[in-house]
């Protein structure tokens, strides 16, 4: 189970948000970014989130804490913005709350180095979860303290968005070339090694218990959250055994030149090129 809270002071919107997730104080004394089901994007991202957010975190790999919010939106009464006022006002009970990070800077692939092990576990798995939302365009990490940390887990899954096709949409393959961690060597094999074998049934049973009641209900074709909760463990689990085997990590070519503009390109693939020459001897 998630921890629960309640907000106390909502502090400010967060504008480089899609969905306009706003600093929330609460009575925890804890400070979060709350996501709001009453946001465009739907109960399905906060869904999304908690079980990806929560695998995550199981894995070892770093994701703010996670925790249960409830809003009475009166909180956002001396708020002046009416985008922030309509959201508030239609977002009132169950929330998603993500332990703030303060200070942390967002990811910027020329400021910060990551190692091919590292890199390979985030790309590994971004590719179990499908997350399409870690690209050098729109990165979702944070660097806080020194580390890497992974944020915003809200389009991933996209089979739960269409049940009956779930077991074909998981099988496919995953497309990493415009990850924000292509261009770092990611050692998706030793990863695979590594994580594969942790994403049990038991452990994608009780991430998917952790998904609050009240955002699987009346899901159509399920008779029962519980139900419901199933499949995400059906869709996951023998995605998690073979997804290695379909991961596409080109590097840019003449024939099929990276998306990414040169800027970024030029500048970290002749870096990489240079340490390589200089550790076997050439330069
Ligand atoms: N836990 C956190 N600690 C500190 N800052 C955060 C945290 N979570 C999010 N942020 C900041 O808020 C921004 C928006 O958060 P997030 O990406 O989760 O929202 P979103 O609405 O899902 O965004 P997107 O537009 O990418 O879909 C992040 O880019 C980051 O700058
Ligand atoms: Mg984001």
């Amino acid at each position: 189970m998630l921890q629960e809270v309640v907000a106390t002071r909502y502090v400010t919107p967060l504008r480089e948000g899609g969905s306009l997730p706003g600093i929330v104080e609460a009575d925890d004394l804890g400070t979060y970014v709350m996501k709001f089901t009453g946001a465009g994007q739907g109960r399905k991202t906060l869904v999304a989130e908690v079980i990806c957010g929560q695998l995550g975190r199981r894995l070892g790999l770093r994701v703010p804490d996670l925790a249960q919010m409830q809003l009475d939106p009166v909180i956002g009464l001396a708020e002046p913005d009416q985008e922030v006022q309509e959201l508030l006002k239609a977002s009132g009970g169950l929330n998603l709350g993500m332990d703030f990070l303060p200070g942390s800077l967002g990811f910027d692939a020329l400021a910060y180095q990551v190692g091919p092990r590292e890199a390979g576990r985030v790309v590994w798995f971004d590719a179990l979860i499908n997350n399409v939302d870690r690209s050098w365009r729109n990165p979702n990490m944070l660097i806080w303290h020194g580390d890497l940390w992974l944020i915003d887990h809200g389009a991933t899954m996209i089979w739960h968005h269409n049940w009956p096709g779930a077991q074909a949409s998981a099988a496919k393959a995953y497309n990493a070339s415009d990850h924000a961690l292509a261009p770092f060597a990611p050692d998706v094999a030793a990863a695979a090694a590594e994580l594969a074998p942790l994403v049990t049934e038991d452990l994608l049973t009780e991430v998917a218990a952790d998904v609050p009641d009240e955002w699987l209900v009346d899901e159509p074709g399920f008779d029962s959250t519980d139900q419901l909760r199933r499949a995400y463990v059906e869709a996951l689990l023998p995605r998690a055994a073979t997804i290695h085997e379909r991961i596409t990590l080109d590097g840019p070519t003449a024939d099929k030149p990276s998306q990414a503009p040169g800027w970024l390109t030029e500048r970290l693939v002749p870096r990489r090129d240079t340490e390589n020459s200089d550790e076997s001897g050439r330069s």
